[in-house]
């Protein structure tokens, strides 16, 4: 099926460009901005890498400031990824605002008593399903898998969850922060920062 006319054209006269040097800063204005009209904006794309094949995966942000950080399973085929290759690439696309935003950077676990504090702050129904979970590994039914919830939350009602061991946290520490601004006639605007040391390098980048 040919969906070559599907098209949707961008409109902002605002300029991104500004005197801001710090991209975290910038990232952080642009997240509340996007809170205001975007339904998930913690939502983004990780793209992980093992062995020159690419894989990319849905996840949900828990913090930002000087890293990026999220929660997983150490079972998952990203974990393993992240074993043999630390070097990732995260991403942002706020439709509702027309704005993109790329994060290269390696990646870092995170101390294992702040996984679980953020653990124990999830609902009871999360920290089970969390628990039951042999992240990407294959099942034998989805019926089994609901039923061993079932008896799971049967089990700990009224008790606390252990501690599932593969609950692992993950930072992106950031390199190159691209923020982009969907233009009209195709004409975005793209402001790329790189770090060498501690300091942040800005350029603009052509569409
Ligand atoms: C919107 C959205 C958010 C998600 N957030 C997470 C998350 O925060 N952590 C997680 O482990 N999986 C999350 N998932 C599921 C992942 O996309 C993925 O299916 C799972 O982590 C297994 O990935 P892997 O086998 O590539 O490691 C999310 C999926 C969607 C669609």
């Amino acid at each position: 099926m040919n969906i070559g006319s599907t098209r949707k054209d961008y409109k902002n006269q605002k300029l991104i460009f500004d005197d801001i040097n710090d991209p975290l800063i910038k990232f952080h204005q642009w997240y509340t901005d996007a809170k205001k009209k975007v339904s998930e904006p913690n939502a983004f794309a990780l793209s992980t890498s093992n062995q020159n094949t690419p894989s990319s995966r849905m996840m949900l942000l828990k913090e930002y400031g000087e890293t990026f950080v999220f929660y997983t399973n150490n079972s998952s085929k990203k974990a393993s990824d992240i074993s043999q290759n630390k070097n990732a690439s995260i991403l942002f696309w706020w439709k509702e605002i027309h704005r993109q935003i790329r994060i290269d950077g390696k990646l870092k676990k995170i101390d294992k008593k702040r996984v679980e504090k953020y653990f124990y702050s999830r609902p009871i129904e999360s920290q089970i399903g969390a628990l039951i979970s042999d992240q990407s590994k294959p099942i034998k039914s989805y019926n089994l898998l609901i039923d061993k919830y079932l008896a799971t939350i049967k089990k700990y009602k009224n008790k606390k969850i252990p501690f599932p061991k593969n609950w692992i946290g993950i930072e992106l520490m950031p390199k190159k922060i691209e923020f982009w601004q969907g233009g009209e006639f195709r004409v975005h605007q793209r402001l790329e920062f790189n770090k060498r040391g501690k300091q942040w390098n800005q350029k603009i980048l052509s569409p």
